[in-house]
């Protein structure tokens, strides 16, 4: 079969297409025929620099796919652990726990559903951490991303109000999808900015990006909420001066969260997917997602 596989970590060129055996399953394991594979910053990680993944060369990387278990041929989506996972599912056909792949939500495609998996979860987790009342205020860093698109719309499906820096060109997109009070990414300190608008602080405000925690603490009031998904920087006392619950939320895998992100897209849950690629163009996608302004996922098609 076709995989990509990363013999020498590195750049987007480190992914190279290679013929390997077909993988077959061990006990408690199914194997998948992979019709789409999301990519998300973790797949770049991961293939530049494979220790915190905890694997060695070769490995493949691409955490969340939509297809079909071979035999039985139900279409499945599916979730590998972003840690410990040597292959993934850039390939034809990958071999999977049997706990950690679901019945796909009926009438989604493959594409569609190859692109929810790992952000979806990620997006739904950080809100349950929170677990946040109707007609809270949260400011999102980094919601036109592919966690950050699918968090708005879960947040404003459980009555949140929402605020989110963009650049100008994204301001259309996010009011469409529900943000409330859009703030220009320009602005040095886009929570002091949300909070001035509103007339009081922020109940809670999420990290996607990296590196927003430390100023926007200040501007989230007493007894509230603080997720990131990147890290933990800067000086975060004032989380403990506010007694704010403070989240780091790192993604889980498993029949349980893929079910319950069924539910969201029953519910109507929808990713943007922007571009999709062969296989052999997978260090393409790389580089796209590498360079920004996705706006979106992007999706590989082997
Ligand atoms: N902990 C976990 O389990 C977990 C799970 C998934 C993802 N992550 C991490 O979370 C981050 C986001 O993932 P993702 O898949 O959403 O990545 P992504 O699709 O690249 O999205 C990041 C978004 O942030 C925007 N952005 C960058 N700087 C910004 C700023 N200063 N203000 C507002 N928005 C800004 C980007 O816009 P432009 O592209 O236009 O600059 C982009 O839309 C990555 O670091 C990823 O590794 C962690």
């Amino acid at each position: 079969m076709r995989a990509v596989v990363v013999e020498q970590p590195g750049g987007p060129d480190a992914l190279i297409v290679v013929r390997r055996a077909v993988p077959e399953a061990g006990p408690g394991e199914v194997v998948v025929a992979v019709e789409a594979v999301g990519v998300n910053p973790v797949d770049c990680g991961n293939r530049a620099d494979p220790s915190w993944a905890g694997v060695e060369a070769p490995y493949a990387v691409g955490y969340e796919f939509a297809g079909r278990t071979v035999g039985t041929g139900e279409e499945v989506w599916g979730l590998l652990p972003v840690q410990g996972t040597r292959w993934a599912a850039l390939a034809e056909r990958v071999v999977v726990p049997a706990g950690l792949v679901a019945p796909r939500p009926p009438g989604l495609d493959a594409v569609t559903a190859a692109a929810l998996p790992l952000a979806g979860c990620t997006a739904l987790q950080t809100l349950d951490r929170m677990a946040l009342t109707e007609g809270a205020w949260l400011l999102v860093h980094g919601a036109t991303g592919g966690v950050g698109h699918l968090l708005v719309q879960l947040a404003r499906r459980r009555g949140l109000r929402v605020a989110a820096a963009s650049r100008p060109d994204d301001r259309a997109r996010l009011e469409a999808l529900g943000v409330d009070l859009w703030l220009d990414r320009a602005d040095p300190d886009p929570a002091r900015a949300a909070s001035r608008a509103l007339g009081h602080e922020l109940d809670a405000v999420v990290d996607l990006v990296g590196g927003q925690l430390e100023s926007s603490l200040p501007h989230v009031r007493v007894d509230g909420h603080a997720a990131t998904i990147v890290d933990l920087s800067g000086d975060l006392d004032r989380a403990i001066d506010r007694n704010l619950d403070l989240h780091g939320v790192l993604v889980r895998a498993g029949r349980d969260r893929l079910d319950a992100l069924a539910s969201e897209v029953a519910a109507g849950l929808r990713p943007t997917v922007v571009a999709t690629y062969p296989l052999e163009q997978t260090a393409e996608a790389h580089r796209r997602l590498e360079a920004g302004g996705v706006g979106g996922k992007l999706v590989i098609t082997p």
